[in-house]
């Protein structure tokens, strides 16, 4: 879908997620999201908090599972996915502390196996993922799932691109300060969403669009694996949408 902005994107997404809430509010039942960080989402969360402010809308029902950590991360650190998602989310909505799941990056390196594992099994206890939003790297990583992750990938510690730690070096005030790895849900974790949202905006997304829209699913370029799902959508704005 080709959006005029990303404001618009971002109303058109979070009434989405807010009418599956509501939905599954009023058969008392859970709603099972998956979170994405980077700057994409910020405007998709300013809308959240502004529906739960003006509209009420309800989210102790809500049970979330970030994509990704760094590694090694300090969940305090203004530099890390905890951070970031309580600053732009949780600390302004209603949902239960119990009910947030984000990889942990301050993890002793041997007890990565068993934290992975058991991210994956409690996904399964909530129900599996109702709604997964994705942002897109330049290489076209999805989560953390940088090229060459498998289609069959599942939670794990993964070794960040050399392409994503130069990226993401104004967050750390150097290339050389941006963590060597991180713990990313998988390929394979991401398709099993029965809903699939992936947003990218600005023209410096444009390149990788136009290879993630017109090249066959491999892994290669993770979100490719898009194509292979039956309920994914893909939000693009104009500039983002430049060069398909
Ligand atoms: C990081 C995150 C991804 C995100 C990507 C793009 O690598 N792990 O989940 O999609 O950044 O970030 P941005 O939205 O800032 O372009």
């Amino acid at each position: 879908v080709v959006a005029e902005n990303a404001q618009e994107i971002a109303q058109t997404v979070a009434a989405e997620i807010a009418a599956l809430i509501r939905e599954r509010n009023a058969e008392g039942r859970s709603t099972v999201l998956g979170l994405a960080t980077g700057n994409t989402p910020i405007l998709l969360y300013r809308e959240l908090v502004r529906l739960h402010r003006e509209e009420g809308l309800d989210f102790s029902r809500v049970i979330t599972f970030n994509l990704d950590e760094y590694y090694p991360m300090q969940p305090d650190s203004s530099q890390s996915y905890h951070y970031f998602m309580h600053h732009h989310l949780f600390d302004h909505v209603n949902v239960p502390a119990s009910q947030i799941h984000i990889p942990d990056g301050f993890l002793s390196r041997d007890a990565i196996a068993d934290f992975c594992a058991a991210y994956e099994q409690k996904i399964q206890q909530a129900g599996g993922l109702d709604f997964q939003l994705l942002g897109i790297g330049e290489n076209g990583h999805i989560g953390f799932n940088e090229p060459g992750s498998a289609r069959d990938s599942r939670t794990r510690l993964v070794r960040l691109d050399a392409t994503t730690r130069r990226n993401a070096a104004g967050d750390f005030g150097g290339e050389d300060l941006v963590p060597r790895e991180a713990i990313s849900m998988g390929v394979a974790t991401i398709l099993e969403a029965r809903r699939i949202v992936l947003i990218a905006t600005g023209s410096k997304k444009a390149t990788i669009m136009q290879k993630v829209l017109h090249s066959a699913a491999s892994s290669d370029i993770p979100a490719t694996f898009l194509q292979l799902h039956e309920n994914a959508t893909i939000y693009v704005d104009t500039a983002a949408h430049a060069s398909l």
